[in-house]
């Protein structure tokens, strides 16, 4: 059987409609730590695989300018439709850009306060996961969080259906790629929080690894 390709995959259906309980929780829990007040400006956020746009909305909604990057052209056309449609395009700048084969990857943006990682680096064979989680916590923003959400070996196989295969992490496992991470990147802490829902007698289980810069 030959492996579906995130475009096929965008161009049958509408991926992630909304966007996560737990990022929703971290980003605005961050926001009302760092911003108390509001302010006039909005901050930088990067959306690296946004998908259709859940995640990329939601920060653009909520005083955030957007990088959304993804490698597939169809992901990316759902997201442009989605944030036109609800008004939301001049804060949301869209890059085709596979960010996990591109060292370079970023060059298109400028150190993020936010920077997002929900299900797509998960997709990436584990042994890519703690260079790419390198490169992005070295451009984030100081006081800034990056957020990475990662598949637990709990989940069911059945919620991989029609989506490329992925690695399953442990907890042991999200935590120790975060320790060796942390221990070379000065002023940076990381902690991991768990989710597991249940959908049509599936379980899902996620594990949120969040780092943040002093
Ligand atoms: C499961 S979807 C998650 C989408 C979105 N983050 C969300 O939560 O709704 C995974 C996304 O990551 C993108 N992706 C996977 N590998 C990528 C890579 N190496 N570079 C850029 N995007 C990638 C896919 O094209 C797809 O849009």
């Amino acid at each position: 059987m030959t492996k579906p390709t995130w475009d096929a995959i965008f161009a049958k259906q509408q991926w992630g409609r909304y966007p996560s309980e737990m990022v929703v929780r971290e980003v605005m829990s961050w926001k009302k730590r760092q911003c108390p007040w509001g302010g006039p400006d909005r901050l930088p956020a990067l959306d690296l695989g946004c998908g259709g746009g859940a995640h990329a909305m939601f920060l653009a909604e909520n005083g955030f300018e957007v990088t959304a990057m993804d490698s597939s052209r169809e992901a990316l056309h759902q997201t442009e439709k989605n944030c036109l449609r609800r008004g939301l395009d001049d804060y949301v700048r869209y890059v085709e850009m596979d960010y996990i084969a591109n060292p370079i990857a970023w060059q298109h943006y400028h150190c993020p306060s936010v920077t997002l990682d929900w299900l797509s680096l998960a997709h990436a064979p584990a042994e890519h996961a703690e260079r790419v989680m390198r490169e992005h916590l070295f451009h984030l923003q100081r006081m800034g969080i990056y957020i990475v959400g990662l598949f637990g070996k709990a989940t069911s196989p059945a919620t991989f259906e029609g989506r490329p295969p992925c690695p399953l992490w442990t907890r042991g496992g999200v935590e120790g790629i975060a320790q060796v991470i942390v221990k070379d990147a000065p002023g940076c802490k990381y902690r991991i929080e768990e989710q597991a829902y249940t959908r049509n007698g599936d379980l899902t289980q996620i594990f949120c690894l969040v780092f943040s810069k002093d």
